[in-house]
């Protein structure tokens, strides 16, 4: 059963213990409802997925108390100041080089090495991120595919019975996503129109990509798009899919009892849970190649792991690590 909860105090205090116990919340913005988890624990942030009917791991968007916090986990640049300064708290997502102690899961980013991040103007989810004390990851609470909620009864009417609450915020004083801008790179690039237009980002740190036309900003979207490119999540070790046993120079990722003869084992779930799979997965990878080198394994073998529920996604993620770089 999914709780519907109050603005009161009282009532943000439960839903912030339940996001400290792993669970998900769906709580309002001033852009559109998001499906929260505590962004720090893997195994919750996977479960966004299961929950959207996601089938790919698209990165997240983590929401922040203000923009000490944010900084302190990834890396701020001169015009992510002049932007925060001037924007947050807003409907503005910046993406960001992640710092090396950020805690946020990996998989909450996809694995990539920047991370989504945004301040949130909305007095509950300012309210929640402060009862929690860490940033909160959150896609849109919708199901995979279908239209963005704005209303506490739109979350209800996709994912009631697949999360453990919603808070009624009210409305939603954007109603439409925020405006996700990439300044991880040399120039900043527009990587979804949203709540803050263009002209005023403009106005605040000069052109963004300028004179491009739809189509070319659409290919070079498709490019960006984490989801998108085969080649994703590639480890610095080959890594081969499907495995049924182990080559001497193989370490393994385990999906259930190991292959016998592994020398180095990373266990996905001992006991085949998906859902604990994919909250490991890019912590697996990353472990594996840390540690495989230093026995002198040169290759990474992955056992199968079965197609359904988030397994599509994991196995997506392997194919794209397995892909020649
Ligand atoms: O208004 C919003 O942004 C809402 C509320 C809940 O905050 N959230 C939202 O999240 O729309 P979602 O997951 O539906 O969209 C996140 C977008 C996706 O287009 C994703 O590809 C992009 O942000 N994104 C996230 N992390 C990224 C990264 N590291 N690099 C590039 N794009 C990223
Ligand atoms: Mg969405």
């Amino acid at each position: 059963m999914t709780e519907i909860l109050t603005r009161t105090d009282r009532d943000i205090a439960r839903a912030a213990a339940m996001l400290a116990a792993g669970e998900l919340v769906a709580f309002g913005t001033e852009t559109v409802y998001g499906l929260g988890a505590d962004a720090s624990n893997a195994k919750a942030v996977a479960a966004i997925f299961a929950a959207k009917g996601r089938p790919h791991f698209n990165p997240l968007i983590c929401h922040y108390e203000n923009e000490d916090a944010v900084f302190a986990h990834v890396e701020a640049n001169a015009m992510a100041r002049r932007l925060s300064d001037s924007f947050w708290p807003g409907p503005l997502t910046l993406v960001l080089p992640r710092r090396v102690t950020c805690p946020v899961a990996l998989l909450a980013g996809a694995g990539l090495e920047t991370l989504a991040v945004r301040v949130p103007a909305h007095p509950v989810a300012q309210r929640l991120i402060a009862a929690l004390g860490r940033p909160i990851a959150a896609p849109s609470a919708n199901r995979s595919g279908g239209v963005s909620p704005t209303s506490a009864a739109h979350v209800l009417a996709g994912l009631a019975g697949k999360i453990a609450a919603v808070i009624d915020s009210g409305d939603c004083r954007v109603g439409l996503e925020s405006t996700v801008l990439d300044l991880s790179g040399a120039e900043p690039f527009l990587l979804r129109p949203g709540g803050v237009s263009r002209e005023s980002l403009e106005a605040a740190i000069g052109p963004i990509r300028r004179g491009i036309t739809p189509g070319q900003a659409e290919q070079t979207r498709t490019l960006r798009s984490p989801g998108l490119l085969v080649s994703h999540y590639a480890p610095n070790l080959p890594l081969r899919m499907d495995a049924a046993e182990v080559a001497d120079d193989e370490a393994l990722l385990a999906f259930g009892p190991p292959l016998a003869g592994a020398k180095l084992v990373f266990q996905l779930s001992a006991d085949e849970n998906l859902n604990q799979a994919a909250a490991r997965l890019f912590e697996g990878l990353h472990w594996l190649d840390a540690q495989a080198p230093a026995q002198g394994l040169r290759k990474i073998a992955a056992m199968a792991v079965p197609g359904h529920g988030l397994g599509l996604a994991i196995n997506d993620r392997l194919s794209r690590a397995a892909a020649p770089v």
